[in-house]
């Protein structure tokens, strides 16, 4: 199990990024830093960030800018873009004021506890993961037709507009893209009997990908809102979808699904104020653990990625990974003691046991203990001031590559396959290897856990950085370290992310270290003092924004994703 642990996340993380050279020359290219007295969004497609910059110039805000950029990536960036799947939005605007939109998928109303296990209790291999039964309820469209009713200035057919194009239209994919689908024709032969614009023999860089079914769908949510999605021809599309592949997604299901307002949860690091994500994302609450948990130590002065810095840091993700498979799931289903796990005297004990030459073991570490505290899930401080810019951190998926990689027949977007984010059985390790408990356990209607950490930080009332990734299990720690490296290690946000990054989520007791991260001499003293290193190509993908001391912004996107696009204004 073990073995097939390491393996898994080798392969996921390799197969996560492909850094190759497109030989035909597109009609689009991307930035990867981009500076602007105005205004930015960093994508992780050329073609969705302009989407995103056209509807700023002309005078949406950033909360259109996200829902028109959500809407292109759906059809530009399929592996992960998407109408089938969910998301999370962190929004802070120019007035100070923050909130947060949970649209994660459900579990349909016919999910039970035991349904990816065999008669004799253990998991069927994969059955979380592809085809028909591994798909949630979808949340985007919901999701971003409540962003926009609640924030939105310009009105919903210019943020839908430029995907319809694209959809329609067509556009050239990347050598990436073309690789990626390539990779992929067996599964989305297995697992489709209809046809779908991604079925080809062999995909070609510079291959125009016209996807009139989903162009047809968009249609119908610019025409009718959420019921263009929920409701009629789509909602029937995807019940026909289901029957055909033994899923159970319902027109029940679809109708109820309503995505949710939530208090962000706010923490303070050294005078920085960091915004982030509640469950049913786990995100915000493990940022916020590492980050009061490395605080009371110098990490500067032991300095960036040295042997010391690192291995604090590591202790504090293994800490706060254990809390999570033990304690965060949806708080509409199960009681996740928020307010205990991010008390500072419960942090501080939780970093009692920390040796500074000894690696802690994750079988003697386990899940914290405290008293329930008089849980509330309020807001702590909402005093914000001489604001400039509203700002949105917005994350979604599909969860793996092209979701379960089954098309809507008919309807021409992929479901997700979210529900392997739950925890099919407790203590066996989901595609990222994490664990979980009966927090996470499937049940009609609850949203699965998710590690997404869109995330906004200010300094003296001022918004100062948003940022986010994918990367599954590995995204909270990538927001952790490249935010450590520009507020304590003092880099530069670019260098920042660069950087390489190292990894651990309790479970397995592993530091995962990218290739570029870390000298061989920080390697070598890791594991003297017992860290067990495993070394992975690439992990989470950083799009991040800072406003600098001159209040211009600073747009960065990952290296590690050669399609992220950082477009200032
Ligand atoms: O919600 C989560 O934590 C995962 N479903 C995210 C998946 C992801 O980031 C895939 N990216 N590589």
């Amino acid at each position: 199990m073990k073995v097939a642990r390491h393996l898994f996340l080798v392969l996921w993380s390799v197969q996560i990024i492909y850094a190759q050279k497109t030989a035909v020359p597109l009609p689009y290219a991307a930035t990867k830093t981009d500076t602007s007295k105005l205004a930015m969004v960093v994508a992780p497609h050329p073609l969705a960030s302009q989407v995103g910059a056209k509807v700023l110039r002309k005078g949406g805000n950033a909360v259109d800018a996200a829902i028109a950029v959500q809407f292109a990536m759906a059809v530009v960036y399929p592996r992960a873009g998407n109408l089938g799947g969910g998301g999370f939005m962190v929004i802070r605007m120019n007035d100070g004021q923050t909130n947060a939109l949970d649209y994660r998928e459900k579990a349909p109303l016919a999910a039970h506890r035991n349904m990816y296990l065999d008669s004799l209790g253990n998991p069927i291999p994969r059955l979380s993961q592809d085809g028909h039964l591994a798909a949630g309820v979808p949340g985007t469209v919901a999701g971003l037709l409540e962003a926009h009713r609640k924030y939105g200035r310009l009105p919903l057919r210019h943020l839908i507009d430029p995907a319809i194009k694209l959809a329609a239209q067509g556009f050239p994919i990347s050598e990436a893209e073309a690789a990626r689908l390539n990779n992929t024709q067996e599964a989305f032969r297995k697992f489709n009997t209809r046809p779908s614009a991604f079925l080809k023999p062999q995909w070609q860089a510079g291959d125009l990908l016209v996807q009139k079914d989903l162009a047809a769908t968009l249609i119908r949510i610019r025409q009718k809102g959420a019921a263009g999605f929920y409701e009629g021809k789509t909602a029937q599309l995807i019940v026909q979808e289901m029957q055909r592949g033994k899923g159970i997604i319902t027109l029940e299901d679809l109708k109820a699904y309503r995505p949710v307002w939530r208090t962000p949860l706010i923490g303070q690091y050294k005078g920085y104020r960091v915004i982030s994500m509640p469950p049913s994302s786990s995100g915000g609450v493990a940022l916020l653990q590492m980050l009061q948990m490395v605080e009371p130590f110098n990490l500067e002065q032991y300095g960036f990625h040295s042997t010391k810095a690192v291995h604090i840091m590591a202790e504090a993700e293994r800490r706060a990974y254990a809390d999570r498979a033990e304690f965060l799931g949806d708080t509409d289903f199960y009681k996740v003691p928020i307010d205990s796990l991010l008390n500072p005297t419960y942090l501080k004990r939780r970093m009692a046991d920390f040796q500074p030459d000894k690696a802690s073991a994750s079988t003697s570490v386990g899940a914290g203990k405290f008293q329930l505290s008089k849980e509330s899930f309020e807001t702590e401080h909402t005093s914000i001031v001489d604001v400039q810019g509203n700002a949105v951190s917005v994350t979604t998926t599909l969860n793996s590559n092209y979701g379960c990689k089954v098309v809507v027949g008919g309807a021409g977007f992929l479901l997700n396959n979210e529900m392997d984010d739950f925890s099919v059985k407790p203590g066996v390790p989901n595609q990222f290897g994490l664990v979980g408990n009966e927090a996470n356990a499937i049940e009609p209607g609850k949203r699965m856990l998710s590690s997404m950490t869109p995330t906004i930080v200010e300094k003296d009332g001022q918004l100062f950085m948003v940022l986010g990734a994918p990367g599954g299990s590995t995204i909270i720690t990538a927001v952790f370290q490249v935010l450590l490296n520009v507020v304590e290690f003092g880099l530069d946000l670019d260098t920042a992310v660069n950087a390489g990054r190292f990894h651990h989520q309790w479970l397995p007791d592993q530091i995962l270290i990218e290739e570029n991260a870390l000298s061989p001499e920080v390697r070598k003293e890791l594991e003297a003092i017992g860290h067990k290193l495993q070394q992975v190509r690439y992990m989470a993908v950083i799009k991040a924004i800072q406003k600098l001391p001159d209040g211009s912004l600073l747009g960065v996107g990952d290296p590690r994703n050669p399609d992220d696009d950082a477009e200032g204004l």
